[in-house]
């Protein structure tokens, strides 16, 4: 089987010359489809970096990408956008949502650039918002939810279409500990269903949830092990 997520001798330099930042040093990493894992390291280390490598939000400096066999890695910005599209759906710690769209318009955007039409939107995006528990909540604006249930309504714009990989950055950073519990089973249940999770955490209790942590240090894996 090949691996869903291929980086090779992956490298990210910010601001190359006087002031450049080394974000990515030479990293290698290998992602079957299917997996749970974990991104954890301290502040800086170089986690949303590579996440946003992992999900062709940003180009890198050297290096290759392979995602589902495709070479990615000299993808122009309009190539790299149909690839997000149509592989990867991104929760953000800040939730990022629409504050002038109710729930539904919030799931439905990125659906709109995929190309459905409005009736099947509709559907898909009423069944995302039932599968995280907010059917009661379809016509609220995000200023009139909790932040838990903000967050599930990212989380089900991230999951509507789909997509085979699920891409979270510090997911609960901003959650209570009853809203972080019921994303985590959210995203159980995404991993239980096929999906392909990735989760970058500062929270070692989230860490050991995953299957699979990885650690990174000064833009390098410094681990990758199994949680037993
Ligand atoms: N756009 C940018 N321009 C210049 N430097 C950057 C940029 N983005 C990140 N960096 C630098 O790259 C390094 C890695 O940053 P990154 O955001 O990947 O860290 P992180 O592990 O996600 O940290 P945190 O846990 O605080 O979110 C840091 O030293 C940061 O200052
Ligand atoms: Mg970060």
């Amino acid at each position: 089987m090949q691996p869903l997520i291929r980086i090779e001798n992956m490298n990210k330099v910010y601001n190359p010359g006087e002031n450049e930042v080394r974000a990515l040093d030479g990293v290698s990493l290998q992602i079957m489809q299917g997996e749970f894992a974990a991104i954890i390291g301290h502040s800086g280390s170089g986690k949303s970096t590579l996440m946003n490598m992992i999900g062709c939000l940003d180009a890198p400096t050297s290096g290759k990408y392979f995602l589902n066999g495709r070479d990615v890695s000299g993808m122009n910005d309009r190539e790299l956008s149909i690839v997000r599209n149509e592989e990867i759906g991104f929760i953000f710690q800040g939730f990022n949502l629409i504050a002038n769209l109710d729930a539904i318009g919030n799931v439905e955007l990125p659906l709109i650039y995929r190309g459905i039409d409005r009736r099947n939107r509709r559907e898909v995006s009423k069944e995302a918002l039932r599968l995280v528990g907010l059917q009661g909540r379809m016509k609220h604006r995000p200023a009139e939810m909790s932040g838990g249930q903000q967050q599930r309504v990212a989380v089900a714009r991230a999951i509507a279409a789909k997509p085979p990989i699920i891409l979270a950055d510090e997911p609960t950073g901003n959650l209570d500990s009853h809203s972080t519990e019921e994303i985590m089973n959210i995203l159980k249940e995404l991993h239980r269903n096929g999906r392909t999770i990735i989760v970058i955490t500062h929270d070692a209790d989230i860490a050991s949830q995953a299957k699979r942590v990885i650690k990174i240090k000064d833009g390098r894996i410094e681990a990758d092990s199994l949680n037993s």
